[in-house]
């Protein structure tokens, strides 16, 4: 395996050394060496395993561009109890067809609060609640016998205050306060609040939080017990990437790159998308990936448009940065589209978007764990006449059920009126209009809610990237309603979307005629037809938005060198609709969502077609 380490060190190291430089300056060839040394021992220590999963991926490095990826995301605790109660879902996982899982919540958080498993104490072990190393190891091993991938959270831009830095810190160690940023009295933090917004207005106003024992105010972006660490500290990246490199000997498949875009601080901006956010994550994919080519990064960077296929690695020059990056403007303006019954801001926000480099793909999904921030770019609402603060404010009026029209029951989440700012939370079903719809017993408007629901996984399932369905979601699951009595998570709407795993509602997905079991029957057929469409493979491919000559319908073109073109339709209207034929498309094109539909150009309200020539490879014509 020395030869192979030499060979991918030679590969990446160029990248590592550029992507230091221009961080770390003239410290940059020090940093190098160090993490060169770091990802030299991690290869040596490899397990036998994990070096033939690198060896897999190193001939099939399209694996997480695959159209066969179908993820799944939960709470470990929520979903399966324990580490062990694992095996016992993962016939239900077999059965909805995924083979990629991101399980959360999974290593030691802080005691007490920990903002949902975001505040971590130890890093190399899982939550004592949930089993041992050991235990760890081993459900990874059994994912993978699964053909199972992994992603967990690798929350880099702050440690909880009870992790061993912050307590040596504490404890007077100079070393440890250094990793992270404090300050003796206010006048720093003072300066540096003119510039930075606050993620939490209401869970934990500010950005700085006063420490008794160390008599001094620390950086505190998220909650006041998320203490930010200090990338102007070459010894925090050679820490964190010593961490992921551990948890790439565990198996890790996807280290998914928390909050990566705060990671680096300047005055004078909001210390969010700085230069040096991407070179870490550069650095961190460089190191990561000469000593364990089987893991990739994913980049948690819910931000503007503008900003996001930055963390694929799209800039002046591409570089290699993390491979996956969850595509939130799509999820936005999925919603978005929903609400108005239009498609043309998300066409042309969509339309604005660089292509992601080669050999990157996305995270597509509907809900996640997090509530939706209302992503829309103020130039793109311009070019349709529209105020992008007067659309977001718009959405978040509408999503918690407060717009003449809205189908949603959705929950506000850290509002904040001085700028006019405000997310929301909620289950899928409960933003779509089932919650409404069940309350007044209207069977037409829980048709349409479920219609919704569909049409939004048929946009992801069919936009290349890996879908991801967020637990629950497949069982039409309503919003958690205990969360508001429990003093722990209480003043954090979050928690109405991360309800525990409803077995009873489970053993309803085979009955068709419930929101359950139409939900899992759809997403099922979603998970077959994918995995039967190579034009859904994302290496080398494109997608477009299209205008589809109806501000009604959602068009967007693919193209792959190798399998050819695919179109997608989604009639986000209340009305049935023709379109013009898509000068692309074959006579021998067909919706492959339904392979027996008589006019493809047709399309009922919320209905979504997935046009293009069936089948694998086509054959090389011949000459005549
Ligand atoms: C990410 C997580 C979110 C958490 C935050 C701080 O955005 O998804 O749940 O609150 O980071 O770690
Ligand atoms: C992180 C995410 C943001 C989210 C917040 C709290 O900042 O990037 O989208 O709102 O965490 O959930």
């Amino acid at each position: 395996m020395t030869d192979a380490f030499d060979a991918l060190r030679r590969d990446w190291e160029p990248d590592l050394r550029a992507a230091l430089a221009g961080v770390y300056g003239d410290r940059a060839d020090e940093v190098a060496e160090r993490l060169v040394e770091r990802a030299r021992t991690t290869a040596h220590d490899r397990p036998d395993h994990l070096r033939a999963r690198d060896l897999e991926r190193l001939v099939d490095p399209g694996w997480y561009q695959s159209n066969e990826r179908v993820g799944y995301m939960a709470y470990l605790d929520r979903f399966a109890g324990t580490l062990t109660g694992v095996s016992d879902r993962l016939e239900y996982l077999d059965e909805l067809g995924i083979d990629v899982v991101h399980f959360l919540s999974v290593l030691q958080p802080r005691e007490g609060e920990n903002d949902g498993g975001y505040a971590i104490r130890d890093y190399l072990v899982p939550d004592a609640r949930l089993g041992t190393v050991e235990e760890l190891w081993d459900m990874i091993d059994e994912l993978h016998d699964h053909g199972i991938s992994l992603c967990l959270d690798f929350v880099l831009n702050h440690t909880s205050d009870d992790h061993e830095w912050a307590v040596a810190a504490r404890a007077g160690s100079e070393y440890h306060q250094r990793l992270y940023r404090m300050f003796p009295d206010r006048t720093e933090p003072d300066r540096w609040e003119t510039c930075l917004p606050e993620v939490f207005p209401g869970l934990s106003p500010g950005n700085f939080t006063w420490d008794d024992t160390l008599e001094r105010w620390v950086w505190t972006t998220f909650r006041d017990f998320q203490w930010d660490l200090d990338y102007t500290n070459p010894d925090v990246l050679v820490e964190i990437a010593t961490i992921a490199l551990q948890l790439a000997n565990y198996g890790v498949d996807i280290l998914r790159l928390d909050a990566i875009a705060f990671t680096w601080k300047r005055f004078g901006t909001r210390s969010q998308d700085q230069p040096e956010a991407h070179l870490i994550a550069q650095a961190l994919r460089a190191t990561v990936a000469m000593a364990a080519p089987a893991t990739v990064l994913l980049a948690e960077a819910i931000v503007a448009p503008t900003e996001l296929v930055g963390y694929l690695g799209r800039h002046e020059l591409e570089r290699r940065e993390c491979e996956i990056a969850y595509h939130n403007q799509l999820m936005v303006q999925g919603w978005s589209m929903l609400a108005t019954r239009r498609a043309d801001l998300a066409g042309h926000a969509l339309a604005q978007l660089p292509r992601q480099p080669d050999r990157t793909t996305w995270f597509t999904y509907v809900r996640c764990h997090d509530d939706i921030g209302w992503a829309i770019d103020d130039g793109d609402a311009a070019a349709l006449g529209l105020s992008g603060q007067g659309h977001r404010e718009f959405l978040a009026r509408f999503f918690r059920g407060d717009f003449p029209g809205s189908f949603a029951r959705g929950l506000p989440f850290s509002s904040n009126e001085a700028i006019g700012d405000e997310r929301t939370s909620g289950m899928a079903s409960t933003l779509a209009g089932v919650a409404a719809a069940l309350d007044a017993g209207d069977d037409a408007a829980l048709d349409q809610a479920l219609r919704r629901i569909e049409l939004l996984y048929a946009v992801v399932f069919g936009y290349g990237g890996i879908p991801i369905i967020y637990m629950g979601d497949e069982l039409c699951q309503p919003d958690d309603t205990t969360w508001a009595d429990d003093p722990a998570r209480r003043a954090d709407s979050r928690w109405a979307h991360r309800p525990t795993f409803d077995t009873a509602l489970a053993a309803q997905r085979t009955a068709p005629s419930t929101p359950t079991g139409r939900l899992w029957t759809a997403m099922r057929h979603l998970v077959d037809v994918r995995r039967s469409c190579p034009q859904l493979d994302d290496t080398a491919a494109t997608t477009q938005p299209f205008d589809a000559h109806d501000v009604a319908v959602f068009g967007w073109f693919r193209s792959s060198p190798r399998h050819g073109q695919f179109v997608g339709l989604a009639n986000v209207g209340e009305h049935p609709t023709r379109v013009d034929t898509h000068p692309a498309v074959t006579p021998d094109a067909i919706d492959l969502l339904d392979p027996d539909a008589g006019d493809i150009w047709q399309l009922e309200p919320l209905q979504v077609r997935w046009i293009a020539v069936p089948g694998p490879l086509a054959p090389v014509p011949r000459p005549v």
